[in-house]
Formats: C-alpha cells, structure tokens, sequence
C-alpha cells in the first residue's frame, strides 16, 4: 500500500536519507548537519534536516530559531507536519527537535500511523533528509541510523572519538547488520591528518569488524565554524568562502553522488517506518 499520491512528486525520485552520528558529544555532529544540508540545499537540493537531538545546542537553538510547534502536536493531532517544519537557512528546511520523534516506542498503532502519514503526505518532495544524532549510542539513536541510507560517522583526534566511533560501528554492525559506513573526519588540521586518523580507525574496524568503510573528506578545524554559531548562523552562507565551509561544499558534491536508494525505500515515509519497526523489534526482544 502507497501512502502517497505519486503525481505530486516531481519527477518521483527517492529521498536520500543520511544519519549524522558519531558516538561522542561535542564532535561536530550538528555542525556538519546543518552546514551539510546547506550546502546541499546551495546545489539545488531540497534538503529536509530532522533534528533527532534533544540535547542543549541542538539544531534550532544553533540557527536562532523559534520552533512553536513539534512532532508531538503532529502526534497529537492538533497541527500538521507542515506547521512544524522551520525555513533554515537557503532555503533547507528544518524538523524541530520534539519528543515525538525520541518516545516513537510510546506511540500507540494509531499515533504511528498518522506520523508515518505525515511524513509520507509532505507537499514537496525531498531529495536527501539529514538526521542529526545525540551523543552516545541509545537505542534510539541506533534505530535512527538503522533505518538511514547512509551513515555517516564524524571522527575527531581524539582517542575517546576513534573509540566511540568504533563502538558505534560494531553495534551497527551487530545488531542491523550494516556493512558500509562513511566517515568524515572533523577538525583536522590538514590532509594528512584526517587520513591518519582514517586509517586508525580503518585498521581496527578490518581487525574486528566485517565491514567497509568510506573516506567521506575531512573538514578543518576553522575559527569561523564558532564565530558563525555566536551569531546564530550557518557558515556555510556567512562565510562561504572558508576553508571549512569549501570542505562542507565538497562534502555535498561527494554526498550527491552517493547511490540512490531503490525506489521503495526512498520515501521519507519508508525511514519513519523503519523506524518505529525497530523500535518494536526491540521491545518484543527485552520482553
Ligand atoms: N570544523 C570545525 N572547526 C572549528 N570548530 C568546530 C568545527 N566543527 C565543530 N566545531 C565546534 O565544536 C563544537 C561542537 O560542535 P557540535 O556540532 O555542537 O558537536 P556535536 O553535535 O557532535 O555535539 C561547537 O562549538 C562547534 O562550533
Ligand atoms: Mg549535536
């Protein structure tokens, strides 16, 4: 069953679903959401950036927005998705962080249903939606990255980064068997740099893992990346021609030629629905 009249999509192309994840807080997770889906948006893309984080500086707080709305009044019933969707910057659209989408496990069938049909009635189609995860590997956030197309795992130098983000790969790995990963490093200093840090973490995932990863670029560590945030922007408008805002444009050029997900699974509707089947899966599992 459709639960979406095709007519309306131009051209009826998937949306690519891309989880931003990493394991530790304070890596660059929501940075690279935001400036990815930008720049994304920048290239012509409709870009539809879900905020999974409750955390303090979440996606809405990061850009000086005012969400009145969430999911849990579309769960609710009192308003529609389309009430609750934000206008970021160039022209990417942004789902607020709510509690609906982090309680999927408490919705009732009904409540379910209706999200995933919100999802899946949106009036404009979109080419990729980005999902920023909160630190740490809790269930949800897992689930969040089993039902994405991509993965994409931020590393940092930082030993307590290279370590998270292996745990965060083996129990990917183990629990939804997902084989590739995308890695990006963030604040590099250089090249050479973030492809060191590449292959430490790609020595010990061939070690113990079965599975493939892909060098995804690197962004530098760039002053302007905090001085765009204190004014509550996106770096990728205000200051478009830094080092780290050109890394964040190659990114999507990168990102934009990743494989389109097959027809079915590439509805946004798909991914909520993925979502709360995992969510079910693994409450019949701790019963
Ligand atoms: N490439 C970078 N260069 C400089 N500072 C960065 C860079 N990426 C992130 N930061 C800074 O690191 C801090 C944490 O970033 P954030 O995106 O909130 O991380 P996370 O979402 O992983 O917790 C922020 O102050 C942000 O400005
Ligand atoms: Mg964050």
């Amino acid at each position: 069953m459709s639960f979406v009249d095709d007519s309306r999509r131009v051209g009826g192309a998937s949306t690519r679903v891309i989880a931003v994840t990493g394991g530790k807080g304070g890596i660059g997770k929501t940075t690279v959401s935001i400036n990815l889906g930008a720049a994304l948006a920048a290239l012509g893309h409709d870009v539809l950036l879900l905020d999974a984080d409750l955390g303090l500086a979440n996606v809405d707080v990061l850009l000086g927005l005012a969400p009145t709305l969430t999911l849990a009044d579309v769960v609710n019933g009192t308003c529609e998705l389309e009430d609750v969707i934000l206008d970021g910057p160039l022209g990417m659209r942004i789902v607020p962080a709510a509690s609906g989408i982090q309680h999927m496990a408490e919705l009732d069938t009904r409540e379910r249903a209706g999200l995933i049909n919100a999802f899946g009635q949106l009036e404009r189609r979109q080419d990729f939606m980005i999902v920023d995860t909160a630190a740490g590997i809790a269930a949800n956030t897992l689930d969040f990255c089993n039902a994405s197309h991509e993965v994409l795992v931020v590393v940092c130098d930082d030993p307590a980064s290279i370590t998270d983000a292996y745990a965060t790969i083996k129990v990917l790995n183990q629990s939804a068997r997902r084989h590739r990963f995308r890695v990006l490093v963030n604040m590099a200093e250089d090249d050479r740099q973030a492809l060191r840090l590449y292959a430490r973490l790609l020595e010990v995932c061939d070690r113990y893992l079965d599975v493939s990863l892909d060098f995804a670029g690197n962004i530098p560590l760039d002053t302007r990346v905090s001085t765009a945030l204190r004014r509550r922007q996106c770096l990728v408008q205000s200051f478009p021609t830094s080092p780290a805002a050109q890394a964040f444009k190659k990114l999507a050029q990168v990102t934009d030629n990743w494989p389109a997900p097959r027809s079915a699974s590439g509805r946004v509707e798909f991914f909520v629905e993925r979502m709360a089947q995992a969510e079910s899966l693994r409450r019949v599992a701790q019963l």
